[in-house]
Parts: C-alpha cells; structure tokens; sequence
C-alpha cells in the first residue's frame, strides 16, 4: 500500500510538471489556430503520461531491459495519440476554412452556399445560423428593391399626373391675362376645380407618407360601425346621384368598434367613391356592415363586372390604377384619381388592426374591411 501512494506520488510529480510546462502554452495558444490548440493538448497529455511513467520507472530501479521497454511503449503511444491528434486539428481547420470561404456568400444573389465537407455539431449550427441569415437579409433586400421600384414608379406616375393639369393651369392663366379667354367664367371653374383636385391629390400623398412613415396617429373611439356607415353614405350619395347609380345601405348592423373615426370615414369614402366611379349608369353600389366573430366587417359591393384576377393582388398597391393608362381624365368627369385612394384604405385599416380585401361577386367586386370588434 505504501509502495501504491510512493508510486501515485511519483506519477502524480512528473505528470504535475509536464501539465506545468504546458499551462502556459495553454494561454499562449488562446488566440491560434483550434488545431494547434488540439495537438498542444494532446502534446500536453502524452508529455504528461510519458513523465509519471518515467518517474515512476526511475524509481523502480528498473532494469536497463524493461525501463527501455517502457520508453518504447512510450514513444510508440506518443507517436500514435499525436498523429490522431493532428489529424483531427486537420479536420476540423479545413471545416473551418471551408465554412469561412461560405459566409462570403451570405446574403449574395445565389444565397449561402453549405461548404460540403462534414462539420462537427457547433460548425454545422453556426452553418445553419448563417443560411437563415443569408436568407433573412435576401428577403430583406428583395422587398427593400420592390419597395424602391415601386417608389420610383409612383414618383414618375405622380409627376405625370401632376405635370399635365398645371401645363393646362397654366395654359388657361394665360389665356385669361392675355384676354383671349372667350368665357373668364367657365375658365375661372375650371382652374378651381383642377386646384381642388391637385390639393385632393396633394393631401392623399401627404396622407399615405405618413401611413407609410408610421406616424399616423390614432384617435380611438367608441362607435357604432351603423352611424360611420350611414355617414360616408350621405356623403356619397350626391356623386352617385350625379351619376345614376344607386347607393342602398340595407342589412348595416348597429355593431360598436374602436376606431378613429375621421380616418374610417376617409376609408369609407375612398372605397365608395371608387365602387360609384366603377358602377356603370343604373348599377347599384350596396353597403352591408355585421358582426362576425370578434370583428366587424363592412362591405362595398358594386357592379362594376369584376376585376380581372390576375389583377386583384395589386388593387391595394400604391399608385396602381388598372390597366388604363395614366392620362388624367377630365376633370369635368369628376374622377381623376392617383391611385392612391386603395392604398391609404389598406393603411388605415392595418393601423387599426384591421385587415382590407377584395374578392369578385357575380356582376362586379366586393371590397371587404375587418375591424376589431369592440363589444365584450
Ligand atoms: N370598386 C371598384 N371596382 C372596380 N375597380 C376598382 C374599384 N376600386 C378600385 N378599383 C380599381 O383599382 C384602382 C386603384 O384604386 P384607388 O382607389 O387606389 O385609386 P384611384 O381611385 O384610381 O385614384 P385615387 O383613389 O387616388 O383618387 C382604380 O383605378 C380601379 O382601376
Ligand atoms: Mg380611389
């Protein structure tokens, strides 16, 4: 027993002094390579084997036989434990250069693109973080582009629909400083009218920057969706005298939401006006409004006779007005829009919480808003 502790106090010297020598090392290597960290710890170990068993040898006064016999052993595991150890720190710096050769292509066109060796656990999750995020930024940049074409667009839309009513302001202010206007009067409500709706035009972009901007600001109340409705039917209802269509607000249910009413009633009007605007003479534009299952839903029904499918995902899009080209039509006709009206519905409607959709009825369109429900 006492010869067992002489020999453990013997190994557990020389081990102690190698594992000594290599603490240093250990720090040294904090900043190197993983691989010359795992063969410094191997190195570390079998040095630390190797000086416990000569000690130990030592002290046994072995025979000049057997005490080679044990360094040969020695050596022979050393040998071996230090080219696995190599091989290993191999495996893991080409894993490692592999997959830093891949994260150059983090957010590139063609997307991250695995290195193809086998990683270890800890290098396949730090590979598996990389392609969500690769993929994260090349969403992120494909709705960033869309959102820059569609702002370029809008700008050239705009400016067209802004550079012809002011050349035909323009044309008519001369006209009248020169005295060549054969009716002033008729002149003099023509500009007004283009005034008013280059200011409408003016007001729904200030509107929908600050829908985009996120700096609406809600004034929430109680109301009965009955009285916002019946509302935006009164004021619809002498343009779509004016144009023959009838306007009928039947099955409207008296349901409360918490809602800004200002904005809502702007909601309502939009789509109204656009529903009376679509609907030929004698067509009928109905608004229904109900309770459903923790919303309220208000719906504009007209006979427009349908939107083309492939076009209903963009009726919502800024600045998107159909097919039709962009030439502003008379102002006399009354419906010179932008294509801005949808958009600012959307806006509103997700500001509340609320969704918008449309979806085509037998002989024409629905447009459908969600509101939260603000009963119970
Ligand atoms: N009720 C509807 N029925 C049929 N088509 C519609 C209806 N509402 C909108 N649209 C189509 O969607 C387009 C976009 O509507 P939106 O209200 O955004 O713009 P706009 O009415 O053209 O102009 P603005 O509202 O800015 O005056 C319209 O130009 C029209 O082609
Ligand atoms: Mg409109």
């Amino acid at each position: 027993m006492h010869d067992l502790l002489e020999m453990a106090a013997y190994a557990a010297l020389g081990a102690g002094l190698a594992g000594l020598a290599g603490w240093p090392a250990v720090r040294l290597l904090r900043r190197r390579s993983l691989s010359l960290s795992l063969f410094t710890v191997a190195l570390v170990t079998v040095l630390a084997v190797a000086a416990g068993t000569i000690a130990v040898a030592q002290a046994m006064f072995l025979s000049r036989h057997d005490y080679g016999v044990v360094v040969v052993v020695l050596c022979m595991g050393s040998l071996v434990a230090l080219f696995v150890a190599w091989l290993l720190g191999r495996q893991v710096a080409i894993a490692s250069r592999q997959l830093t050769r891949a994260a150059r292509t983090v957010g590139s066109d063609a997307g991250f693109a695995a290195p193809e060796v086998p990683l270890s656990s800890e290098l396949s999750a730090l590979g598996a973080e990389l392609a969500a995020t690769s993929a994260r930024l090349a969403e992120s940049r494909q709705r960033e582009r869309a959102l820059e074409s569609s702002r370029r667009e809008l700008i050239a839309w705009i400016s067209h629909d802004l550079r012809t009513p002011l050349a035909g302001l323009r044309a008519m202010a001369e006209a009248l400083e020169d005295g060549v206007a054969d009716d002033p009067r008729r002149y003099h409500a023509r500009i007004r009218l283009e005034v008013d709706r280059l200011t409408g035009m003016v007001d729904d972009l200030f509107e929908l920057s600050r829908i985009q901007a996120g700096a609406l600001t809600l004034t929430l109340s109680r109301v009965s969706v009955y009285d916002l409705v019946g509302d935006a039917i009164a004021g619809a209802y002498p343009l779509a005298r004016e144009r023959g269509v009838r306007l009928v607000g039947g099955g409207i249910e008296p349901a409360p939401v918490q809602v800004d009413s200002r904005e809502m009633t702007r909601v309502l009007a939009n789509l109204l006006v656009n529903a009376i605007r679509a609907t030929p003479v004698d067509g009928t534009v109905a608004v229904a409004a109900w309770a459903a299952e923790r919303e309220v839903v208000v719906s504009v029904t007209d006979s427009c006779g349908g939107i083309p499918e492939a076009d209903l995902p963009r009726v919502f899009e800024t600045g998107w007005r159909g097919g039709a080209a962009r030439t502003p039509r008379a102002p006399a006709a009354g419906e010179a829009g932008a294509g801005l009206g949808l958009a600012i519905v959307r806006g509103i409607v997700e500001a509340h919480e609320g969704r918008a959709s449309v979806h085509n009825v037998l002989g024409g369109c629905c447009f459908e808003i969600a509101l939260p429900s603000a009963s119970g």
